[in-house]
């Protein structure tokens, strides 16, 4: 039965009692963020793409924790070039069985650059399905609504999904309503929205207008058991 804590924006941390992983570790420069990044003990280390808002702490905590980190190619040779030394290198519809369990990178649809005016090319965005105590959860990164998200939602069983709902730089509050029909997740957590004014979105909206699934509004520091 893993447990999921939200972190605020896209970062959130799955345990299982034995693992912890950490997705998107936006945490020292994340103003939604409740924790100290340093308090963070996860082994495995999961980036979606390299803007800074979900790169973020990655390559300290992978310093402090000696953990791996998973990500793209190109995004993994950015990091080893950081300094990080564990990095799991994986592409767009490919799997790999780690000791937690299972992650397989799926298409996001946005930008991959990282410093600080985005000039650096980090390789195309990432979500991740991520299989682990018998659960599958689904982390989409940034992504528009596409309609392979029907495709994903027929071939996994999902038990839970995040969803950007901030607009802007991601998916609204409606087409996220409608990635959650494609999806059919048993339970579904709007992120990526109130961190900044340019993504401010009101969840009990989105929880109006999905139908099907269970919407978990969750705060920073909050968690759920799946
Ligand atoms: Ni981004
Ligand atoms: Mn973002």
């Amino acid at each position: 039965m893993p447990e999921v804590t939200f972190h605020g924006h896209s970062c959130v941390t799955i345990k299982d009692g034995e693992h912890s992983l950490i997705v998107d570790p936006f945490i020292s420069m994340n103003p939604q963020a409740t924790t100290d990044v340093v308090k963070l003990d996860a082994k495995y280390i999961l980036v979606t793409h390299g803007h800074g808002d979900h790169i973020g702490d990655a390559i300290f905590l992978a310093k402090q924790n000696k953990a791996k980190i998973i990500c793209s190619f190109e995004l993994g040779h950015l990091c080893q070039k950081e300094g990080a030394e564990d990095v799991h290198m994986m592409h767009i519809g490919g799997g790999f069985n780690f000791p937690f369990g299972r992650v397989k990178m799926t298409i996001a649809h946005h930008g991959g650059g990282y410093g600080e005016d985005a000039s650096y090319y980090t390789g195309p965005p990432v979500g991740f399905l991520i299989t682990i105590g018998g659960k599958t959860i689904y982390h989409p990164g940034d992504t528009g609504l596409f309609l392979d998200m029907k495709l994903i939602g027929e071939m996994n069983d999902i038990d839970l999904a995040f969803l950007p709902i901030g607009d802007n730089f991601t998916m609204d509050i409606r087409d996220a309503a409608k990635a959650v029909e494609f999806l059919k997740p048993k339970k579904v957590v709007p992120f990526h929205y109130d961190t900044w004014e340019i993504i401010e979105a009101d969840p009990n909206d989105f929880k109006t207008q999905v139908k099907d699934s269970e919407v978990v509004i969750l705060d920073p520091g909050q968690s759920l058991t799946l």
